[in-house]
């Protein structure tokens, strides 16, 4: 089967669009299957940086895209990123998005903002994008979906019963101000116009273009450590970006899915709050999120910057079903005289090798290391494994080993072309 999930195996921000980017290369058609705006990809192609929050990254390589039914999509950034890259040169023509996809309204960005500051400090971090409560309309039954937008008659009824709903608990319990219908109403009814061409069955397209041996990337947002079932709950966003996300968020039967590879970032990082085992504290912290550039590329927030948790990983693998592992940014570790890898944890008195799914109890656990030798030269330039230094090289297998997962992919750079490839993939 030619499908491929590509999964984020850490908590978002592994350097997916890029891994996604190299392997669009080769796909005919990359999907996106859960999320929304609160994802970020930073693509470089030919040194040039793109940002995208929705769009399906594989756009920049010209390949068919899919924003499936497990996405909430908010029309207003859709539009502009679309917008963006047809200025660009880019054809958004290929870009299709699903009817059953639910929307984004501007209540869910407010209720977003409002009961995480009500939260205090329980807060979660969130992106601000409004996801959360757009998710748990779905699942209440009360969302809008992209096809009630399309028609008019059923989104003002909609919009109305529910925005009267909404508006009582913005103004009575978070003392804010209502929300205006017939704005909301004629501000949507325009991004419903410019949108209609691209809203289809996606399930429908997808599915015919397994059926036709096309080689479909399914692209995963997020990471596996905020996954809403078994990420770090409630420190989690409101979706299933782990691979059975995919056949969920896409339409298609897990009978229909190839391979599986988890994205890692060479070391780790997480932005808004939760556990973090092998967080670093101070120089060193601040070191590597330099090095790396560790800010958000949806809000800007720094993040927070540890060593790589090999029990995270192993977990990862397990809940994902991996494949393989594609390993991003071991460029930014060279230069250390040597480098940190979390083998167990202890806790309790404990020795952990296993996941723990008790958040208080995750947040107790000290990381086992074990060290090894660093290098100092610059691998950006590299294209084979054999060619790395051998600490490098060393680093490598030591986390196949201790995974269980051999490596697909290593990244040595953010370009397209800083990537050693290790077979084909799909
Ligand atoms: P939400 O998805 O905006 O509700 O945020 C929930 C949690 O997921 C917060 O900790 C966010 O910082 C985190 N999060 C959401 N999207 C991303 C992402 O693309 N990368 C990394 N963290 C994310």
């Amino acid at each position: 089967m030619s499908t491929l999930v590509l999964v984020g195996a850490q908590w978002g921000d592994e350097g997916k669009g890029k891994i996604v980017d190299c392997l669009a290369e080769a796909a005919d058609m990359v999907v996106r299957y859960q999320g929304g705006a609160n994802a970020g990809h930073t693509v470089v192609v030919k040194g040039r940086e793109y940002k995208l929050h929705l769009v399906p990254s594989g756009l920049l390589n010209h390949k068919v895209c899919v924003i499936g039914n497990g996405v909430v999509v908010d029309p207003a950034q859709l539009l502009s990123e679309m917008d963006r890259l047809a200025a660009e040169g880019f054809d958004v023509g290929r870009l299709y998005l699903s009817d059953c996809a639910h929307v984004i309204l501007p209540y869910h960005k407010r209720l977003d903002a409002v009961e995480e500051d009500r939260r205090g400090d329980r807060k979660i971090g969130t992106t601000g994008r409004g996801i959360g409560p757009a998710y748990r309309d779905k699942f209440s039954r009360t969302g809008i979906r992209m096809a009630d937008l399309l028609d008019a008659a059923v989104f003002r009824e909609q919009l109305a019963a529910h925005l009267e709903q909404v508006n009582t608990f913005l103004e009575r319990v978070y003392d804010q101000e209502p929300l205006h219908f017939a704005e909301v109403l004629e501000s949507y009814i325009g991004y419903a116009e410019r949108l209609r061409p691209h809203v289809t069955d996606t399930s429908l397209l997808v599915n015919r273009a397994i059926d036709a041996g096309q080689r479909v990337l399914f692209e995963g947002a997020q990471g596996t450590l905020l996954d809403i079932d078994h990420g770090t709950y409630p420190y989690v966003t409101s979706s299933s970006p782990t691979a059975g996300g995919a056949c969920i968020g896409a339409g298609v039967g897990p009978t229909r899915i190839g391979r599986v590879i988890g994205v890692a970032k060479a070391y780790a990082t997480r932005v808004g709050d939760g556990p973090f085992p092998t967080e670093i504290e101070g120089a060193e912290g601040d070191w590597l999120r330099e090095r790396g550039r560790e800010y958000g590329t949806t809000t800007g927030r720094p993040r927070r910057c540890g060593w790589l948790d090999l029990v995270a990983l192993r977990y990862a693998a397990r809940v994902n079903g991996l494949s393989g592992l594609a390993l991003t940014k071991l460029d930014t570790l060279g230069g250390l005289d040597r480098v940190r890898v979390c083998v167990a944890y202890e806790c309790d008195g404990r020795r952990l090798e296993e996941w723990p799914h008790n958040t208080a109890l995750l947040a107790r656990c000290r990381p086992v290391y074990v060290d090894l030798p660093g290098w100092s030269e610059d691998v950006g330039g590299v294209r084979r494994l054999e060619d790395l230094p051998v600490a490098a090289r060393d680093y490598v297998t030591f986390v196949e080993e201790h995974a269980g997962l051999s490596m697909s992919i290593i990244s040595v750079g953010p370009d397209r072309d800083q990537t050693i490839l290790r077979g084909s993939l799909f």
